[in-house]
């Protein structure tokens, strides 16, 4: 069964766009490998990401996310 994840996190004031673009292609590459799909908004200092594939490979990357 799929498992679903969305959350909401405060970036650093300080992000640049190259680090967004950083983050984007980290995703799309471990993500699509992973068969997790999602959508990843980044707007006003908030990004907001919803996740989905299977629940342990969700938690383990959200502990990383956390970690970021
Ligand atoms: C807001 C945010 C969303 C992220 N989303 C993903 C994601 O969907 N997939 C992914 O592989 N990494 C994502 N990352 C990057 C991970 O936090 C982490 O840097 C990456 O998985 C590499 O981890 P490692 O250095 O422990 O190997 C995201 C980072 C941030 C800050």
């Amino acid at each position: 069964m799929l498992y679903n994840l969305t959350y909401r996190s405060i970036a650093i004031p300080e992000i640049t766009y190259e680090q967004i673009e950083d983050i984007l292609k980290t995703a799309r590459n471990f993500n699509s490998k992973n068969d997790i799909s999602g959508c990843l908004v980044f707007n006003k200092g908030y990004f907001i990401q919803l996740l989905e594939g299977s629940k342990a490979t969700i938690k383990e990357l959200m502990d990383s996310i956390e970690r970021d």
